[in-house]
């Protein structure tokens, strides 16, 4: 009947990797979504980073530093023991502070009063001992204002991405659905012999016809 052509299998086991893929994903750091902020000068600002590990971590190693035009200066580094653990830290500069929490793998911290020349690259830099001292790292970019824009460019971007993201998702729609189509074609197509004998039989009986006004003349030839 339905014989599923060999390309659906490929797709499938594809689709299905996909799916998988973040449960086996070794250790991995991240800045959020935006990994970008736009600060007033002399304020403090957050610049956050997390973690997330699939076996969990012993001794993590994390690190701050900045991008001086290609050399990296350190603004904290230090370890957490386990989940949960206050974190030792080896280093720090008096303009940064802790600010995460080691039981959300939170690894975040607190720059105080910027300035113009804090504009640029925070990487966030982690090392999972437990994995084999696998590492993983994100940057986050920071711009440093004299006065915020008036015109709220967050709404702009989420209203610009939500339409983004809806013209994406209609045009993957439309793709599965040429795709469904085409496959169903394709399958039709292989079983066209089979539906077209099948319908060939005419079940029409012939002389069911019982009022006939017309019995006078029967011409038999
Ligand atoms: C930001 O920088 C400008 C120009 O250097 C300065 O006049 C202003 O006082 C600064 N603002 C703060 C809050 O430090
Ligand atoms: C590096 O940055 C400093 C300011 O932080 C600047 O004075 C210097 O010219 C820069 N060096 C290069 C090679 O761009
Ligand atoms: C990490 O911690 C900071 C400071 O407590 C918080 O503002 C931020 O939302 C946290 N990030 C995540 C992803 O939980």
């Amino acid at each position: 009947m339905w014989r599923i052509p060999p390309e659906t299998g490929l797709l499938l086991v594809y689709l299905i990797g996909l799916a998988w893929l973040p449960a086996i994903q070794p250790l991995e750091v991240s800045v959020g979504k935006t990994s970008s902020l736009e600060a007033l000068n002399g304020t403090d600002v957050l610049l956050p980073c997390t973690f997330s590990s699939c076996i969990g971590f012993d001794n993590l190693y994390f690190e701050w530093s900045y991008d001086q035009n290609g050399t990296k200066e350190e603004l904290l580094k230090g370890t957490i023991k386990s989940l949960g653990m206050e974190p030792r830290v080896q280093f720090s500069t008096d303009r940064v502070v802790f600010a995460g929490n080691t039981k959300l793998n939170n690894i975040s911290i607190i720059l105080f009063n910027i300035d113009f020349e804090d504009s640029g690259k925070y990487t966030c830099y982690a090392m999972n001992p437990r994995e084999k001292y696998r590492d993983h790292q994100a940057v986050f970019t920071l711009t440093v204002v004299s006065q915020m824009k008036v015109v709220d460019k967050t709404l702009t971007i989420i209203i610009a991405s939500a339409v983004g993201g809806v013209i994406g998702l209609i045009i993957v729609i439309m793709i599965l659905k040429k795709l469904i189509v085409f496959i169903i074609a394709k399958t039709r197509e292989k079983n066209k012999e089979c539906l077209v004998s099948s319908s060939g039989i005419d079940n029409t009986e012939n002389g069911l016809s019982g009022s006939k006004p017309d019995t006078k003349a029967t011409p038999k030839a």
